[in-house]
């Protein structure tokens, strides 16, 4: 800052004078010996050589007229020469004014031009007038803002620049120092990008994504930082940069205003902050609702679990109350079968007392009856000798006496009669003893549970017997007994064997088309004894075998079956360590066989005995 405060000559030094960005030619005589950089833009000369050249060769050369006399002038007396304005014929036409500065030099053939771009129709006074309205506009202009020319110089640098960045418009204008405020080292500003014609994606890695064309100016770059140098606690800048053109649209600067949006970018940090307290709220009370929702969760599973479980429980206690009813109606069964066996029991007891009672009268009838036969016989052939004595009796009215008697007793017939109501009476008689004596075998009172050496034949025909009123009107009954010795057994239990398989034969037929046949056939080999029942009848499937001996397994209707036949005879032949088998065809018949060894061990008599 004190350089520039300096009050002292200064050398105008080339470079000095290219910093200024004033289009400056210096001509020795007629030719260009030095020209500042912005004197080349200005003259659209960048590129072209300008060093060495007539001065006359660098504007239209209709203007030659004007020009010469005016170089003349600048050497002979260049206060007075005045400025003059020329076109070029380079591109689009333009206008300069030419003015002739002061020859500091020394050298009386070195003259110094300055160029300016002329507004062609505006006096200088306006365009200085412009100047200054402009300068102050931009010094009334509250925003920072500083203006560079094409060669990145500083035009302009405002009032506001100077308090906000504390750098003076006289340190700041002429140099291209406008960086320093900001960086530490020589980095582009806006304006320099602009001026570069740089695109905003090019220049992204100097100031990242907040950089991009500004929304408002065409052309325009826009981008936001934080100068952590700038103010106590640094600054965040919005800047925007703009083209200055020139009429032809040629870029010859820039303009870059700041604003300071520290508040801006504060305020949004707090909100930032308030917002992040605030996500951070939501995300607790979120969690909180989460493991809430997951407390919720697992009870309910709980709860669900143990409805299942109830539910299961439910299922389970139903199936054991079916179960139990089941049960219960076994038991009643059972208890039904009890009852008619105890009926049974006492039905045979009835019948064993009966058989008894009437066995003694029957007895005797029976043995009377053959005496009375004999003497029935007796006196018929005493009548017979009578009949033939009769012709020697001498009383006639004796005679005609018999002879009537007689004839009206019809003695041929009665003599037949007599003979066969004999014989028919003999016959009802021993159908009595035998039905009687069938009685007493069928019940076996007198020998229940004892092991005895009994004739099975004895037993199988009184239980057909017996059972002869199910059996008669659907089968007839086929013997083919075998020779077979006794059989050491109880005989009423082995009884009730042959009446289930003799009554379950005779069930298989009922509902038969035909007339079946019920076989019972016998024989034996070294140790056993076997018995087999087979009928024509209904047959039945493998299923229904497999399950008959099974206790209250039926097929037939209620109050028929109580399924306790098969499995009681099954119990009795095991008691006799014998086998029960059966083979069936179904809609053909059905064979039981009943294997029995013929005598038991002595150990199974012995105990029986005492039990
Ligand atoms: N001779 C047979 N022919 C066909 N089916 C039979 C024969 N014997 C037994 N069954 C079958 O075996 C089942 C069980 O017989 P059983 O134990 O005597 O009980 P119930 O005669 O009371 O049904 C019968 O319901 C029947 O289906
Ligand atoms: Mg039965």
């Amino acid at each position: 800052m004190s350089s520039a405060q300096e009050q002292r000559p200064i050398t105008l030094s080339h470079a000095w004078l290219d910093r200024l960005g004033i289009g400056i030619l210096v001509v020795h005589g007629q030719t260009v010996i030095r020209a500042t950089t912005a004197a080349m833009s200005l003259l659209d000369r960048k590129d072209a050589p300008t060093i060495g050249r007539d001065v006359l060769q660098l504007f239209a050369s209709a203007d030659e007229d004007k020009l010469r006399p005016w170089l003349k002038a600048i050497y002979t007396n260049s206060d007075h020469a005045g400025s003059l304005v020329v076109a070029s014929d380079v591109g689009s036409p333009r206008h300069f004014r030419l003015t002739a500065g002061p020859n500091d030099s020394g050298s009386e053939s070195t003259r110094i031009i300055t160029i300016e771009e002329h507004i062609p129709g505006g006096a200088a006074a306006n365009a200085a007038e412009l100047r200054r309205t402009f300068k102050e506009l931009l010094d009334g202009n509250p925003l920072p803002t500083f203006v560079l020319n094409r060669e990145h110089v500083v035009l302009h640098w405002n009032r506001a620049c100077e308090v906000v960045l504390g750098v003076t418009a006289l340190e700041m204008v002429g140099t291209r120092d406008h960086w320093k405020p900001f960086y530490d080292t020589p980095t582009p500003a806006l304006g320099d990008l602009i001026i570069d014609g740089t695109h905003a994606t090019e220049a992204q890695d100097l100031y990242g994504e907040t950089l991009r064309p500004s929304p408002i100016i065409s052309d325009g770059l826009e981008a936001s930082c934080f100068f952590p140098g700038l103010g106590e606690k640094g600054r965040w800048l919005l800047m925007t940069a703009a083209p200055i053109r020139n009429a032809h649209g040629v870029v010859m600067g820039s303009i870059e205003t700041l604003v300071d949006i520290t508040e801006i970018k504060d305020a949004e940090a707090s909100l930032r902050l308030a917002q992040q307290g605030l996500e951070d709220l939501v995300k607790k009370r979120t969690a909180e609702l989460e493991s809430a929702k997951g407390a919720l969760e697992r009870d309910i599973a709980r709860r669900e679990q143990a409805e299942r479980a109830l539910l299961d429980r439910f299922v389970e206690m139903t199936n054991l109350n079916i179960k139990l009813s089941e049960a219960n109606e076994q038991i009643q069964s059972a208890q039904n079968q009890l009852l008619q066996n105890e009926k049974l029991a006492s039905i045979g007891q009835l019948a064993a007392g009966v058989a008894h009672e009437i066995n003694n009268p029957i007895g005797y009838v029976f043995s009377n009856f053959s005496t009375l036969e004999h003497y029935v016989s007796d006196l018929l052939s005493l009548i017979e000798t009578y009949h033939a004595a009769e012709p020697h009796i001498a009383d006639e009215a004796q005679l005609q006496t018999v002879t009537a008697l007689r004839e009206r007793l019809d003695l041929d017939f009665l003599k037949e009669d007599t003979r066969s109501l004999m014989s028919e009476s003999r016959e009802g008689i021993e159908r009595v003893r035998k039905i009687v004596q069938d009685l007493k075998d069928f019940s076996h009172v007198d020998s229940d549970a004892s092991w005895q050496w009994a004739d099975l034949h004895k037993g199988i025909d009184s239980t057909l017997n017996i059972v002869s009123n199910e059996i008669k009107y659907h089968a007839d009954v086929v013997k083919e007994y075998g020779q077979i010795p006794k059989v050491q057994c109880l005989p009423s239990q082995l009884n009730q064997v042959f009446m289930n398989l003799l009554v379950n034969a005779a069930h298989a037929m009922e509902g038969r088309a035909s007339r079946g046949a019920i076989t019972v056939s016998s024989g034996y080999d070294d140790n056993d004894v076997w018995i087999a029942i087979s009928d024509t009848g209904c047959g039945m499937s493998e299923e229904t075998c497999s399950k008959i001996f099974d206790p209250f397994y039926t097929t037939k209707p209620i109050g028929k079956g109580t399924g306790l036949g098969l499995s009681l005879s099954y119990g009795i032949v095991q008691k006799h360590h014998g086998t029960i088998e059966v083979t069936s065809v179904p809609g053909e018949g059905t064979r039981f066989c009943v294997k029995l060894p013929i005598r038991q061990a002595e150990e199974v008599t012995a105990n029986a005995q005492h039990a």
